[in-house]
Formats: C-alpha cells, sequence, structure tokens
C-alpha cells in the first residue's frame, strides 16, 4: 500500500521525457574524475576491469589453438529498478522540500540540481544515448555493449571469421535483451545472428540462464542472524553528519544507505554524481564491505544452496565443452543477471568457502570476494577452451583478467589441462542438485537446460520483461 502510494507519487512527479538532455560545461571537467570509486559501489556502478590480474597475458599462449569460447555477461549500466527508486526518491523528496540553502557537500543542491530519475520507463532499463541525463555520459548500457562487442572481434574474431551466422542467448528481461542487441549491433553486419530470448520465469524451471528464479525454495533473508552484526554505524554518522551541515535536515541511516545507490546508478545515467562525493573514503570501503558479506552470505558460497542453483547452467557448460569438436558452433554468449554469474562463478568454484567472510570486522587482507570485482555492470565471463600441442586446456577470464583456478594451473597462461578440469568440476559438481534442493517441481515441469541444444528447433522467443 505504502510502496504504491509512493509509486505513484514518483511517476506524477517526474518531469517531461522528451526534454533534450544538455550537457554543462562544469560536467566536462567532472566527467571521468570518478572511475576511482567504481569499486566501491558493489557492482551497482558503471563497468570497470578486475582489478586482481596478477599480471597474467590474456593473449591465446603461444602455439596454441582456441578450440571453444564460451561467455556469460550481466546487462550493461542501467536505471535504478522500481524499488530502489523508490527509496531514492524518498530520499529526494526529503531533500528537495528542504527550504534553506545547502551547506557542505550538499551545496550542490543548490545550483539548480535536476534529479536524475526523470522518467518511470527508464526504470529497470539499460542506461543509453538517448536517455542520459547528460549529453557527455560515457558510462551507459548501450555504449558499454557495444564497446564489448568490438573488443570480442579484437580478442576473438578470428573464432568468428568463417562462422557469420550463430545463436546468441539472452534471458528475456528488457535489459538483458538489450544489451545482447546492442552488442549484436556491435559486431557489425557482416553477421547473421539468432537471438534466442529465454525465460527467466518460474516455469521456466532447469532451461533457464536464471535459475535463481527457479527456485521457490530460496530464502531471501538467509543468514540475517551473521549480517546483522556488521556495525552500520557510519551510516548514521553520515545522516548526523548531512543533518548537522544542514539545520532541520532529517535524514536517517535508511537515506545514508540510499545515498550510495543514488550515487551508482546517477554515474549510469549522468556519468559523474554529487552524491558520491559525500562519503569519505573510509565510508567507501565499509559500504563496499557490506555488499560483500550481503552477497557472500546470500547469493555466493555462504549460502548452501547456490552451489547447486549455479550448477544448473555450469553443468550446460561442462556439456558444450565435452561437444567443442562435434559442435558447429564454436561461440557460446550469453546475457543474464549479476545474480546468475554469482552462482555460476560459485558453482565453478572461482568463489568459494575457503575464505568465509566475517561480519566482526573487515578483514582487509583475508577477504577475497569483492562482489563489485565479479558483478559490475557489463560484467563477462570468458571461458578459453584451447589446444597446445597434443593437449587442451581451459581457463577463464574475467572483466578482461585471467583468473587462474589456484588448484589447477600448471598449463600454458596459468591454464588447467583438460582431463584435469574435468576431474575439478566433477568434484564441484557432485551433488548439487538443483531440481531438489530449490523443489523446482513445485513451480515447472522442465528439468534440464536444453536451450543450447534445441533453439533452432524450439525459436526461443520469450516476451521481454521490466525486471
Ligand atoms: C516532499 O516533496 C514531495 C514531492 O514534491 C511530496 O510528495 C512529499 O510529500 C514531500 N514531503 C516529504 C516528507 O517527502
Ligand atoms: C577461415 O577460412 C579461411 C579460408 O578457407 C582459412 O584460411 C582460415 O584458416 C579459416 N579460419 C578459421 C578460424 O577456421
Ligand atoms: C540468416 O540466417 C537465417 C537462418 O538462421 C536465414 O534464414 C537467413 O536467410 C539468413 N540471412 C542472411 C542475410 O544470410
Ligand atoms: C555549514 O557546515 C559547517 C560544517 O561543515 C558549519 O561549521 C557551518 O556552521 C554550517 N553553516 C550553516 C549555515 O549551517
Ligand atoms: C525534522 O524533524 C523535526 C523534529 O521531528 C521537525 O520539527 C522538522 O520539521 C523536521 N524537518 C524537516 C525538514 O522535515
Ligand atoms: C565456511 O562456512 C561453511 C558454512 O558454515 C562451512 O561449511 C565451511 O567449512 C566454512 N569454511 C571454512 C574454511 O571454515
Ligand atoms: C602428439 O601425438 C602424436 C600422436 O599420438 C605423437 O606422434 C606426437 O609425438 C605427439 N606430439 C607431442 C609434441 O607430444
Ligand atoms: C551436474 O552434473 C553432475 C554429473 O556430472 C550431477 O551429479 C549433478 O547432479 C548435476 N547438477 C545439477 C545441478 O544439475
Ligand atoms: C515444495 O513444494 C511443495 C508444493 O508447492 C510444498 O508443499 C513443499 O513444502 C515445498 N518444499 C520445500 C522444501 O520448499
Ligand atoms: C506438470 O505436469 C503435470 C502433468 O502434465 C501437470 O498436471 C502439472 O500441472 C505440471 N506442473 C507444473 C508446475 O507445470
Ligand atoms: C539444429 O542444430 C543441430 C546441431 O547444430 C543440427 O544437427 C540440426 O540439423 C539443426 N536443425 C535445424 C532444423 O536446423
Ligand atoms: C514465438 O514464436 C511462436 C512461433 O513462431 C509464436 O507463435 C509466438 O507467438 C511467439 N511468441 C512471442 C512472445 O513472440
Amino acid at each position: 500500500m505504502f510502496n504504491s502510494i509512493l509509486y505513484s507519487i514518483l511517476i506524477a512527479s517526474l518531469v517531461n521525457a522528451s526534454t533534450i538532455p544538455l550537457g554543462k560545461m562544469a560536467d566536462i571537467a567532472k566527467i571521468g574524475t570518478q572511475e576511482d570509486i567504481f569499486p566501491f559501489l558493489g557492482g551497482a556502478g558503471p563497468y570497470f576491469s578486475f582489478p586482481g590480474d596478477y599480471g597474467i597475458s590474456r593473449d591465446l599462449p603461444e602455439g596454441c589453438e582456441m578450440k571453444q569460447l564460451q561467455m556469460i555477461g550481466r546487462h550493461g549500466e542501467r536505471y535504478p529498478t522500481t524499488s530502489k527508486a523508490k527509496s531514492i526518491s524518498k530520499t529526494w523528496y526529503k531533500l528537495s522540500n528542504y527550504t534553506r540553502q545547502f551547506n557542505g557537500t550538499l551545496s550542490f543542491l543548490n545550483d539548480d540540481y535536476e534529479f536524475f530519475i526523470r522518467d518511470a520507463n527508464d526504470l529497470e532499463m539499460e542506461t543509453t544515448l538517448d536517455n542520459s541525463v547528460d549529453v557527455l555520459n560515457p558510462y551507459t548500457g548501450e555504449m558499454n555493449a557495444k564497446k564489448h562487442a568490438r573488443e570480442f572481434l579484437a580478442q576473438y574474431g578470428y573464432m568468428v571469421e568463417n562462422q557469420t551466422m550463430f545463436a546468441v542467448f539472452t534471458s528475456n528481461s528488457k535489459r538483458c535483451h538489450d544489451t545482447a542487441q546492442y552488442f549484436i549491433d556491435g559486431l557489425g553486419d557482416q553477421f547473421n545472428i539468432s537471438l534466442q530470448t529465454v525465460s527467466e520465469a518460474m516455469s521456466a524451471g532447469a532451461n533457464t540462464l536464471s535459475a535463481c528464479n527457479s527456485c521457490p525454495a530460496w530464502d531471501y533473508d538467509v543468514n540475517g542472524d551473521i549480517l546483522e552484526k556488521y556495525d552500520t554505524t557510519y551510516l548514521d554518522d553520515i545522516a548526523k553528519r548531512l543533518n548537522k551541515e544542514n539545520k532541520g535536515l532529517n535524514l536517517t541511516s535508511t537515506d545514508a544507505n540510499t545515498l550510495f545507490a543514488w550515487c551508482a546508478y546517477e554515474l549510469n545515467a549522468r556519468g559523474y554524481s554529487d552524491v558520491c562525493d559525500i562519503f569519505t573514503k573510509d565510508e567507501l570501503v565499509r559500504y563496499s564491505y557490506g555488499q560483500d558479506l550481503e552477497t557472500y552470505y546470500q547469493e555466493s558460497a555462504g549460502y548452501d544452496i547456490i552451489k547447486s542453483v549455479g550448477a544448473n547452467l555450469f553443468n550446460a557448460s561442462l556439456k558444450l565443452m565435452k561437444q567443442s569438436e562435434i559442435e558447429d558452433q564454436k561461440v557460446w554468449l550469453s546475457f543474464t543477471h549479476d545474480t546468475d554469474i554469482l552462482n555460476y562463478l560459485t558453482a565453478v568454484g572461482i568463489i568459494d568457502d575457503k575464505n568465509n567472510l566475517t561480519a566482526e570486522y573487515v578483514p582487509f587482507m583475508g577477504n577475497t570476494f569483492h562482489r563489485s570485482w565479479y558483478v559490475p555492470q557489463g560484467a563477462r565471463v570468458y571461458t578459453e577452451k584451447f589446444q597446445c600441442s597434443n593437449d587442451t586446456y581451459v581457463r577463464y577470464v574475467i572483466n578482461d583478467a585471467v583468473v587462474p583456478i589456484e588448484t589447477c594451473s600448471t598449463g600454458p597462461g596459468f591454464s588447467c589441462e583438460i582431463n584435469d578440469f574435468y576431474d575439478y568440476a566433477e568434484k564441484r559438481v557432485t551433488r548439487t542438485d538443483f531440481l531438489k534442493v530449490c523443489n523446482v517441481s513445485s513451480v515447472s515441469n522442465s528439468t534440464e537446460l536444453t536451450f543450447y541444444w534445441d533453439w533452432n528447433t524450439t525459436h526461443y522467443n520469450a516476451s521481454l520483461l521490466r525486471q
């Protein structure tokens, strides 16, 4: 009830969507100056390359031949979801109703500040050149996907040189679909690509890129007892500081938390955000670790069902890999959501529970899991299968960096020899049971992921969803 009232306020208060996004000269100086903070925004802000790249070359090791490529990608930079927009708007209303001059880090609001959500139709959607708040925004989901496509051609173009017809896969979330389409547009018109839109509804069961949605047993509040131990007084401090600088302003710690999301999504939509300058570096670190903790215990290795959920896609990946010689298609590109990628990497074991995170303190040296490093907007996880002389190897490239499987990395370019990899993978997926753990049969009769194999007879064209 409360939420629906807020939503109608939101819609009613939005300004004319057809205004031309004007840049100011001052924006030129600001855009590009905030990239240092992208890693602290929990993956909600613009794309950046994986910071822990160990210096391993991304090039195909000398004398090797690429046999198969798989890629699971996240949609690009986007506007907030409808529910996140509600909280951001709530905080914005408080600020917009303040009748005095702003002081301190909020004083940018005195200068004709235009709220970055201007049209309810943009919510949940990619940011584009057309819908950006500022004509100079360099961080649109649209351009990110097109640039990714050009980088793909530069890095792996030889894999599609003689294969101009192939399928690309996406979930039927509109932003995932749009990202796939921008990527395809970015490849250029020498390709004839069949975009397969696979349902992410619960009823899709196992035949989905988004197994988390087909999991009625998923507990969204799991491990709350662990998470509540994390010290969030930094949020109270932010609210107190702003209220003190601005007499009569009543921001709460919830508003303070919301400001981080505001910062991230405004970057995606405008190209910079004065809200990001509210926080101290310490506060960014505390927020960022809070995001890591929450993700670890609710969408990754700290939640026992995730390995099974992620194994739905990982098993399909293994099956494709084993068929690389018989499948005509050598490149398998799929677009979906961050949760699916996190679940998948948890099944693969790149994210695992050897280093459980603690809520008691920020484990600076012990934290090997940084949410934003794995799933910034536009994240991309490549699986490379290549042959060198008589042996074949596998390795993962995450957001432009080779990320080795630590216990299996003695091959060229820190890859894993294929038979060792299959043994390793078998140990990861053994005793995973997506159907049982998730109680899938209560919502769907579909028990197998088949779209990679039956797309050319089934033609996946699920209707697009705003979610
Ligand atoms: C602030 O402004 C909005 C829209 O202008 C209004 O709907 C709201 O009731 C006001 N008050 C608060 C406390 O948000
Ligand atoms: C593509 O075809 C050309 C001409 O047949 C051949 O020389 C080249 O090796 C092929 N490339 C790949 C990657 O198969
Ligand atoms: C593209 O591929 C489809 C089959 O997937 C085929 O029907 C169509 O003729 C092709 N178009 C071009 C321009 O090659
Ligand atoms: C503005 O904030 C500073 C502290 O940052 C404070 O010293 C000053 O009194 C504030 N001015 C007003 C008008 O509130
Ligand atoms: C903030 O709270 C105080 C006390 O509850 C109230 O008097 C004041 O009007 C509030 N200010 C705003 C801007 O909402
Ligand atoms: C991490 O926590 C999980 C779940 O409590 C446990 O199974 C696992 O053994 C822990 N890992 C380590 C290294 O203690
Ligand atoms: C590769 O395998 C072939 C056939 O089994 C063998 O003759 C050759 O010596 C092998 N080459 C290397 C470099 O091991
Ligand atoms: C993955 O495949 C293995 C067999 O290799 C099987 O034991 C496991 O149940 C499968 N997991 C899921 C989630 O389908
Ligand atoms: C599985 O689904 C059935 C049918 O909806 C329900 O009765 C049962 O409680 C569910 N079990 C779990 C563990 O969620
Ligand atoms: C599964 O199939 C059975 C038999 O066709 C049907 O009665 C049932 O409703 C289906 N369940 C779901 C969740 O689709
Ligand atoms: C679909 O693809 C498979 C494998 O690539 C191929 O064997 C089959 O002939 C194709 N079917 C159609 C109808 O194109
Ligand atoms: C998908 O394609 C089928 C067969 O061509 C058609 O009947 C159906 O309406 C299409 N669905 C959507 C959502 O476009």
